[in-house]
């Protein structure tokens, strides 16, 4: 699988697994360990979660995930907005590290822009930093006025912006995409495939038909056919999972790339940061 780099040098896999709604349901608690396993054991070592996913559930689930196997893997999860003052970002991270059961988050993100001012939230950050319970920090739902917030309040070593990006979503390839790449900042692609709306769509399964795939897997090679672009596909599905790694495989041609742009056109202006 081809991989992605971040400022601070760290290179992780093009495809991620996502968990936003794993933990919710007790009864599906070993078959959503089961199937970030598999992705792991497919690659797919980056793993995405955050604070809010099922009030922290989903960060246990990730830590039964992970337990016995941490080293070579690459966890990101969030602080909630309304939890990210300089002293509230420590006592966070300190809850989500307890659910993972590990000593350090590689990435930790402020999930979108909130009340807190930017300098206390990466006060936290940098604190955390240095107490090695976070390696890095980044932000999620910054729009490129937002970004540029970040960095004016000493934010420069921000690693990444997770973002809602695919196909029918791509209104950022106008600004924020463009700010991003000048700091050399990959996207985290969040729903790229449209939290499932995406699947069965014409347009997408006639190019999957071509590859002997399908429109989700199309959706999923779109995304990363940028060199800095990171999908985090969700799939509690051990199927899902297995298709999802093998559309790191797929290499979309100009025609399948031009069938897109017509069926989803790519943004002429700036519009209004799109999130879920
Ligand atoms: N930063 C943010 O604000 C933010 C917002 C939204 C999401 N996220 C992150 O991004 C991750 C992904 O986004 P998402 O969960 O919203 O939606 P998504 O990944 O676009 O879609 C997930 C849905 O697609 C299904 N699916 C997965 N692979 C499939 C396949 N190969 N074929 C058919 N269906 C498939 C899943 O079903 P099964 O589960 O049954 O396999 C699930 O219902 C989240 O889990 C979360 O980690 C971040």
């Amino acid at each position: 699988m081809k991989d992605v780099r971040f400022p601070a040098g760290d290179s992780v896999p093009a495809l991620g697994l996502g968990t936003w709604h794993m933990g919710q349901d007790p009864s599906h608690f070993n078959a959503e360990v089961a199937a970030l396993r598999h992705g792991m054991e497919l690659g797919m070592t980056l793993i995405d979660t955050a604070e809010m996913y099922a009030d922290g559930g989903a960060e246990q689930v990730v830590g039964a995930a992970i337990k016995g196997r941490r080293e070579g893997l690459f966890i990101v999860s969030k602080v909630l907005p309304h939890h990210a003052s300089a002293a509230g970002t420590i006592a966070a991270c300190e809850q989500s590290l307890a659910r993972l059961g590990s000593d350090y988050i590689d990435l930790y993100l402020l999930h979108w822009p909130g009340q807190h001012a930017l300098q206390e939230s990466i006060r936290g950050f940098e604190t955390l930093q240095q107490a090695g319970k976070i390696r890095h920090y980044g932000i999620s739902n910054f729009d490129a006025a937002g970004l540029h917030d970040v960095i004016a309040a000493g934010g420069g070593n921000c690693q990444t912006n997770q973002l809602l990006y695919n196909p029918s979503r791509r209104g950022i390839e106008f600004d924020t995409l463009v700010e991003m790449a000048a700091l050399n900042m990959p996207l985290m692609a969040y729903s790229p495939l449209q939290q499932g709306g995406l699947i069965g769509h014409p347009v997408l399964t006639e190019i999957g038909r071509r590859h002997d795939s399908d429109a989700a897997a199309v959706a999923l090679a779109w995304a990363i056919r940028r060199d800095d672009v990171i999908a985090i596909p969700k799939a509690g599905d051990l199927g899902h999972v297995r298709a999802n790694r093998a559309a790191a495989e797929i290499v979309l041609s100009a025609a399948d790339l031009a069938a897109i742009d017509d069926a989803f056109p790519p943004p002429t202006r700036r519009q209004h940061l799109e999130v879920l």
